[in-house]
């Protein structure tokens, strides 16, 4: 790990009622005075955003969405904006996740549209990227990974992002059970740097790339443990607060 500050992200999904919630936010929330170093962030749905900013206030623990709008306000039936998750302290925001991608038809304009809509507001945008699995199998992580990083860099300059991070999540590892092996990650964790650098050395540098698809605390050190892996973007672990601290503790 470097000298760049490991960051764990929890994606709940559309998963956990408030009781529940509660109970995860507030274990995490005192779990967290045995971590040192890293850096941890729970995304809950929408309508548990308010809970987790009221419980998270003044903690350790940051909060962000999963989605926003591209739109700020208006006649937008059944969106969110940047601005209203602002209004409750969110710090992320999750863009380009590979399910709303798949399910929700976004694609690589929407997502950098997406991007710069959560840096207009001063939120920081996790962009997810990732291949499927048919796409590795035809030796096509590499090109689908730089085409969904350059629609982003194209658009909106390797300046913006100073104020990102980014998910490198293959989708045939996300809720599968199937992780990454350490160096399948790295490697293209080291691709993705590599791409930024092409462009600026010192935003290449400083960049915090996660790591998602099945981490869980038993495997979440030996990833973590790869040079270029600065932290994970977790699913189904992050709903058990026990097995995300512990990923939190194998970052630190
Ligand atoms: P998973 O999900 O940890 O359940 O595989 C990761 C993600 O989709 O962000």
């Amino acid at each position: 790990m470097s000298k760049r500050r490991p960051l764990v992200a929890g994606n709940w999904k559309m998963n956990g009622s408030r009781a529940e919630s509660a109970t995860l936010v507030s274990a995490i929330k005192q779990g967290m005075s045995t971590v040192a170093k890293a850096e941890a962030a729970v995304c809950p749905p929408f309508i548990l955003v308010p809970l987790a900013a009221e419980m998270l206030a003044g903690s350790a623990v940051a909060w962000g969405g999963q989605n926003l709008s591209v739109h700020k306000s208006g006649a937008y039936t059944g969106e969110v904006s940047g601005p209203m998750l602002k209004d409750y302290g969110c710090t992320y925001v999750i863009v380009g996740h590979s399910e709303r991608r798949a399910y929700y038809g976004e694609d690589d304009v929407l997502v950098a549209d997406k991007y710069a809509a959560a840096q207009a507001v001063g939120l920081i945008p996790i962009l997810c990227v990732g291949e499927t699995l048919q796409e590795r199998e035809a030796s096509h992580t590499e090109t689908v990974v730089a085409r969904q990083l350059d629609a982003v860099i194209n658009k909106h300059g390797i300046g913006s992002f100073k104020n990102a991070v980014i998910a490198y999540e293959p989708v045939w590892a996300i809720g599968t059970g199937k992780t990454a092996t350490p160096q399948q990650a790295q490697d293209v964790h080291r691709f993705i740097r590599g791409r930024l650098a092409a462009s600026d050395k010192a935003v290449a540098e400083n960049m915090r790339i996660l790591y998602g698809g099945s981490m869980k605390g038993s495997n979440a050190k030996e990833l973590l443990a790869q040079p270029d892996i600065d932290g994970g973007l977790i699913g189904g672990a992050s709903l058990q607060a026990e097995e995300f601290l512990t990923i939190c503790r194998a970052a630190d």
